[in-house]
């Protein structure tokens, strides 16, 4: 044995580490977790504890700024579950899992005034009503909101219940590995505490992921130093189904400058409120590319769209497109938007109630994950179950600004009463102690290296691989070149070196960011190169077109050893009274209306 590995062995064979039992332990503390713990904890017979390798209250969640979409009908009555749910299957062009979306779309309103009964505080309509603002490809005025910072209001309200419930919370801890017993069924999780590198191992007969998404693989990014992936690929590497990873949002609206801050996001409730973009030459580009929706076209179509415009040469200074709302009062900007004022303010001196201000696309969210069964949020891996961004079967090929939160709330809690059924009727599974011992020597591995490759230069590498050709715009030519990129970082990744202790070492914790990214990204690649034409958020510049026989077509992944699988699966069939809701070109609640007031077909 080598001594760097001998000295790894003795250092696990001599620590005892820190042991814990739960009925449900959930990973991650965004507004999936939060809600999952909420449920799981409910009926107060099981042992409940959040997992987070962040601090409960600081999670990506609150970069949903501008509302939670629900067919609440506050402020345009005619407003109804049904016409929710074609929104949502027509945004994700229909390759959404149609009972997902049904059963997002009927129970997300309860989901909004449950949230109001503990202690959320919305914007109000004049009666006194939760306030609805307009957002892109929404047939009506639906999300309810706080000002422009609703995620933040939403995980402050799941927070101050969840600290109220019997749910245990463990912080700043990094899990690394699901445990499986021998029939590959969920055991437990290892870990280890950020603060000083000590492990920890729980015990559990369920695990509910809630770990967000991984947009962290790309350069520009709206999303948090958390959304490294790490639930998705600790799943995929225990057998769970990955589905539509090619599906990368890119929301149109990112901060451009100065560099510092640069994919920062700017709420789709600017354009909401009314906010207009223009090209380098003063046009409003999007009355071209969607006369009908304009700015609050599908945000696929807005972030082309400004991609588009730099092509042409009508772009900003700095590779982007203006965004103006100071045609509106000052006073009512800074109502609405209170944290979109305070951010240009500050972090780039300009104020958005007297100019226009520089955006461009920044990538938002990941629609693919882990294939879940829409009633429970089980996956295919038995005991292991996903909600929110992790998860995938909502969003399709093109989510809905809004729909990310209603997500959380919908299935967080579906997914920890799952958990909770699903754990009060198992036994423990044996967690093998030889595994344990393995994933501490793995996780030790790059502490103990003299010298290799710096996870930090590894991260930038993947970020620029994953921009450069698993970005917005995608060729066969390109996946190949970013694949084979990728396997080149996969080499060096196997000799990540971290200097310094297990105490406070950020290189140390960036490894296993950098580990479950390559995997992710290489799923991503290899789902953009299968789906040979464009779909919403996946644009192919040799396919340009959809094709209708891709549109009932998922493409679920699997891991099978070290390569992964992929594989056409049918999109689940609509049933008949769903189906014939999209006979009509108009959202039923829009066809409704119209027919009501004897309207001709004019309209959305
Ligand atoms: O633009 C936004 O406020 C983001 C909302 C969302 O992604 O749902």
């Amino acid at each position: 044995m080598p001594s760097h590995q001998a000295s790894i062995a003795s250092q696990v064979n001599a620590e005892t580490i820190e042991q814990h039992q739960y009925d449900v332990i959930i990973v991650g503390a965004g507004g999936a977790g939060l809600r999952a713990a909420i449920a799981a904890s409910e009926a107060g017979q099981q042992k409940v504890a959040v997992v987070t390798k962040s601090l409960l209250g600081k999670a990506h969640t609150v970069m949903a700024e501008g509302g939670v979409a629900a067919s609440l009908g506050n402020v345009d009555a005619d407003d109804s579950w049904d016409t929710h749910f074609y929104d949502t299957m027509k945004s994700g062009h229909f390759i959404n899992n149609y009972r997902v979306a049904e059963v997002f779309a009927k129970e997300v309103p309860d989901r909004v005034l449950e949230l109001e009964t503990w202690g959320a505080v919305f914007d109000r309509t004049p009666a006194g009503k939760i306030m609805q603002r307009p957002f892109g490809a929404h047939s009506f005025r639906r999300l309810a909101h706080i000002g422009d910072r609703t995620g933040k209001e939403l995980i402050r309200t799941l927070q101050y219940k969840v600290i109220h419930q019997a749910v245990d919370v463990y912080q700043e801890v990094t899990s690394t590995a699901l445990l499986v017993d021998a029939q590959g069924r969920i055991a437990g999780i290892f870990g280890y505490y950020r603060e000083d590198g000590r492990f920890v191992l729980f015990r559990a007969k369920a695990v509910v992921l809630a770990t967000g998404g991984w947009g962290k693989a790309y350069k520009v990014t709206s999303n948090s130093w958390e959304s490294t992936g790490d639930g998705a690929a600790m799943g995929f590497r225990i057998g769970a189904e990955l589905m539509d990873m090619e599906m990368v949002q890119f929301h149109p609206t990112g901060m451009v400058w100065p560099p510092g801050v640069r994919g920062l996001l700017v709420t789709e409730g600017v354009r909401g409120e009314g906010g207009l973009l223009y090209n380098s030459k003063h046009e409003r580009f999007m009355l071209r590319y969607d006369p009908v929706l304009q700015e609050l076209s599908s945000r696929d179509v807005v972030a082309r769209s400004i991609y588009k415009e730099n092509q042409a040469g009508r772009g900003t200074p700095h590779g982007g497109a203006w965004l103006d709302i100071s045609y509106k009062p000052a006073a009512y900007v800074k109502a609405k938007l209170p944290g979109m004022y305070e951010q240009f303010r500050s972090l780039a001196d300009v104020d958005i109630t007297r100019e226009p201000f520089e955006v461009a696309p920044t990538v938002h969210y990941t629609m693919g994950g882990v294939r879940v069964d829409p009633e429970t949020c089980a996956t295919n891996v038995e005991g292991l179950f996903a909600a929110g961004e992790v998860a995938c079967g909502l969003h399709g090929a093109n989510r809905l600004g809004g729909n990310s939160l209603g997500d959380i709330l919908v299935f967080g809690r579906r997914a920890g009463a799952g958990a909770r059924a699903y754990a009060a009727e198992t036994a423990w599974k044996e967690i093998d102690p030889s595994a344990v011992e393995r994933e501490a020597e793995r996780v030790l591995a790059p502490l103990a290296r003299e010298d290799g490759e710096q996870p930090y230069h590894l991260m930038a590498d993947l970020q620029e691989v994953m921009t450069t050709y698993g970005g917005m715009v995608r060729s066969q030519e390109g996946l190949e070149t970013g694949l084979a990129r990728l396997q080149e970082l996969e080499d060096r990744a196997g000799r990540m070196a971290v200097k310094g202790t297990r105490a406070y070492n950020p290189g140390w914790h960036t490894v296993f960011d950098v580990e479950s990214m390559l995997l992710l990204g290489k799923s991503i690649m290899l789902g953009a190169l299968a789906r040979k034409e464009s779909r919403g958020a996946h644009w192919r510049i040799d396919f340009p077109e959809e094709l209708p026989e891709m549109g009932s077509l998922n493409y679920v992944q699997r891991l099978r050893g070290e390569q992964v699988v992929v594989e056409p699966t049918p999109v689940p069939k609509m049933p008949a009274e769903l189906a014939r809701l999209f006979e009509d070109d108009r959202a039923p609640g829009v066809r409704r209306r119209a027919e009501r007031s004897g309207e001709g077909r004019e309209g959305r």
